[in-house]
């Protein structure tokens, strides 16, 4: 499902890396035993086994009898609450889906929106006007039920539902916050909602396999199983004395940014070849970024999307400050959007004439080309100064794409403790929340 290949990210580093196994061993060892920093939030290690098939199960006997029509589904969550749905919804989907209807080659599935993630009023505004058109579900996912965002566009939302469905418009609503309190869970309560549960043992950003992802993703017509299944065997794997492949992978991925951090790098670029990519890494950009980024340290998550950015992020990538080390997420066969499904293959067609100096390669799949590019990126920025990793998944099954979030946890968790932090709090956020409600004229309770 998942390989790492160390090949272009140099000898030295890798040695390093290598050198970081017993410390990667007493991170894990500590994150299975619960003695790390913010152990009360390790509750998505071994999810899907604990928690993660049953709460499958039960959402799909509720899915059987919702009985309700509906063909557009709107998530409204910041953050933890939203990044995972959206990352899979971008994978599983075809990117044309929405406007082709049932033309589209993987379609079948009610359309995803989301809201709450930013203050846009304009992209609000025509969030309703799609809405307006279609019959439309809510998901609401909040743990507090008072982030601003979320809460702001469920106000909204909530009153074009009533308006629209009156006194039927709780069907359509379907909650997702704190099992007992909180502002959201008081107000489901009260309207009625359906709801489901953010685990107190979880947070946000590591939280795609709980109902915060699983829910809109049912709905959605993604195969939770699939995700949970490909989870499950990186915690099979972890759960060995001496972790085997996918787990072996997270441990080496941790190790490896453990070594660039400490030979001085800063950042970690992930650079990825498939635009459908795009939210994946935004979903890892959270993960990282919040779990590493305090007390002064941790490297900072950046992207490039391959081959766009390289003719425009490149010149900095090739040549700019050395601070950083690049991570390449490949896809073996990007084409899979459903097991045993491929859309056919484009090859640059044989015209006969060489006036765009393209004619050696006629014939050749678009993606053998996107996959070489990828490969001579990646020694040529190693070669430039930029130590380079490589993850490949081989396809994007829900399998492959659960194992990936599992790694990516597991990774961050593990690097994270080896960093000295806590990878599961996130104190700074708070910071621009108390300046905007000082601005705001928020009341103090
Ligand atoms: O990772 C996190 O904890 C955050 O991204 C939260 O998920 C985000 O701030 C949303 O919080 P809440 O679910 O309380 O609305």
């Amino acid at each position: 499902m998942l390989k790492l290949d160390r090949k272009y990210f140099g000898e030295t580093l890798n040695q390093a890396a290598d050198g970081l196994e017993q410390s990667a061993m007493a991170a894990l060892n500590s994150l299975k035993a619960k003695t790390c920093k913010g152990s009360e939030y390790t509750g998505w290690f071994n999810w899907p086994a604990s928690e993660g098939f049953a709460l499958a199960t039960a959402i799909e006997d509720w899915l059987k009898s919702y009985k309700v029509d509906f063909d557009l589904i709107v998530v409204i969550g910041i953050g933890g609450s939203y990044l995972g749905s959206r990352a899979v919804s971008d994978l599983t989907t075809h990117t044309f889906a929405s406007v082709m209807g049932s033309k589209a080659t993987v379609s079948g599935k009610p359309m995803m929106v989301f809201a709450g993630h930013n203050m846009s009023e304009t992209s609000l505004s025509e969030l309703l006007d799609l809405m307006a058109v279609r019959k439309p579900v809510v998901n609401v996912i909040s743990k507090s039920g008072t982030t601003t965002e979320p809460g702001v566009a469920f106000r909204v939302i909530k009153d074009f539902m009533e308006k629209r469905y009156g006194g039927s418009a709780g069907e359509r609503i379907i909650a997702t916050t704190d099992a007992r309190k909180g502002a959201l869970r008081k107000l489901a309560t009260e309207c009625g909602y359906k709801t489901f549960e953010v685990p107190d043992s979880v947070g946000g950003r590591y939280s795609v396999l709980t109902a915060v992802g699983l829910v809109p993703l049912a709905l959605h017509g993604v195969d939770i199983r699939g995700l949970l299944t490909g989870a499950d065997q990186v915690f099979k794997d972890l759960s060995q004395e001496k972790p085997q492949s996918l787990g072996r992978l997270a441990l080496n991925y941790a190790q490896c940014r453990t070594a660039a951090w400490n030979a001085g790098k800063r950042i970690e670029v992930v650079a990825y070849p498939e635009p459908k990519m795009r939210n994946l890494v935004e979903w890892w950009k959270q993960l990282f970024g919040e779990s590493d980024g305090k007390e002064g340290m941790g490297l900072f998550p950046a992207s490039i999307e391959c081959t766009m950015d390289l003719h425009s992020m490149g010149q900095y990538m090739q040549e700019g400050a050395r601070t950083m080390m690049e991570t390449f997420l490949a896809v073996d066969r990007p084409r899979t959007l459903r097991k045993g499904q491929e859309t056919p293959s484009i090859k640059v067609p044989v015209t006969g004439s060489n006036l765009d100096e393209l004619q050696y390669l006629e014939g050749r799949a678009v993606d053998t080309i996107n996959d070489t590019a990828m490969l001579a990126t990646r020694q040529a920025h190693s070669q430039g100064g930029v130590p380079a990793l490589e993850i490949r998944l081989t396809d994007l099954s829900a399998e492959t794409i659960g194992a990936a979030f599992a790694m990516f946890e597991t990774a961050c968790a593990v690097g994270g403790i080896m960093l000295g932090v806590n990878p599961f709090n996130q104190p700074g956020v708070e910071a621009y929340k108390l300046k905007m409600f000082e601005l705001l004229g928020k009341p103090k309770v």
